[in-house]
């Protein structure tokens, strides 16, 4: 029998965690945690996860802050908002989210937010520190993976893990976690990218295999090995007509046809999506606990 990994259900154990935690800092007199989130421009995809972000501040008890600035709006005057949520002192966390217009530069944006306020783990500090081992905020999504593999008790200690995607949000850093000399991580990491020839070589020897290609059916039956853990953190709008939304979302796997081969598979979608903005709320109340930085 194929576990299907319900990343629905695991992000909402840990939203329950948060909210416990948040509990706990008010009962104790101190404040509410604060996220800031900055959207800029009309980007549709955007819109509804940095909507969702907030949503899910409301229910847990983190205080948001919100700014949706235009298209056109300069780099300097996006930098001197986040310089000003720098400063904020009700501010535990800022968000920018990504991708930016095409005259805003993306990394001068990250190097602005203060380490110690980067939630999103995107910070080269964070980064760097995330390499040497260091504690640091981790991005979100390789993180809320390393706890679904955790939670779904599919460890990665001693395994073999092969990553496909190289990216500086999800590809680099799930390498780096999975490598990791802790209980959670400790496996053999081999990263695969479109550099790569002849992927199924690799692919066929992983036990884990996490799939952050950004293409639909990346991965196919013939590329795995009977009895993987695949981790699909796909998520790409196929035109469906017979939909209200006018498309669905489907992963970067082969879902039906891998399904039988695999021991267990993440669901597009119900499985990394969810994670990703809980791991946010987590990173947000550890900012406030000064859990990582003093
Ligand atoms: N765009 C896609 N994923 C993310 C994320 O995790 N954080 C931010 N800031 N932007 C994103």
């Amino acid at each position: 029998m194929t576990q299907v990994i319900d990343g629905k259900q695991i992000s909402q154990d840990i939203k329950q965690e948060v909210s416990l935690g948040i509990e706990r800092r008010m009962s104790a007199g101190l404040r509410a945690p604060g996220l800031a989130v900055i959207l800029v421009g009309e980007n549709p995809a955007s819109k509804a996860y940095v909507g969702s972000k907030i949503k899910t501040c409301a229910e847990l008890g983190i205080i948001s802050f919100s700014d949706h600035l235009p298209a056109e709006v300069s780099e300097k005057d996006l930098l001197d908002r986040v310089r000003f949520y720098n400063q904020h002192p009700e501010v535990d966390g800022i968000l920018v989210q990504m991708p930016l217009p095409a005259h805003i530069n993306p990394q001068k944006v990250i190097e602005t937010i203060d380490y110690r306020k980067d939630v999103d783990g995107f910070h080269p500090i964070n980064a760097g520190k995330l390499v040497t081992g260091d504690p640091c905020f981790v991005p979100c999504t390789p993180a809320g993976i390393l706890e679904m593999l955790d939670r779904s008790g599919n460890r990665p200690d001693g395994k073999h893990a092969v990553v496909i995607g190289r990216s500086n949000i999800v590809g680099k850093p799930m390498a780096n976690l999975l490598l990791q000399k802790s209980k959670k991580g400790n496996a053999t990491v081999t990263i695969c990218h479109t550099g790569t020839k002849n992927m199924g070589q690799f692919t066929r020897q992983a036990d884990i295999l996490v799939v952050a290609a950004g293409a639909v059916n990346a991965v196919t039956p013939d590329m795995i090995k009977p009895g993987v853990v695949i981790i699909d953190v796909g998520m790409n709008r196929i035109p469906d007509p017979t939909k209200a939304s006018g498309y669905r979302l489907t992963g970067d796997v082969d879902y039906e046809g891998c399904f039988p081969l695999a021991s267990a598979i993440t669901p597009v979608p119900g499985g990394v999506g969810p994670m990703t903005i809980a791991m946010l709320m987590k990173n947000t109340l550890a900012s406030a606990n000064h859990e990582i930085y003093s």
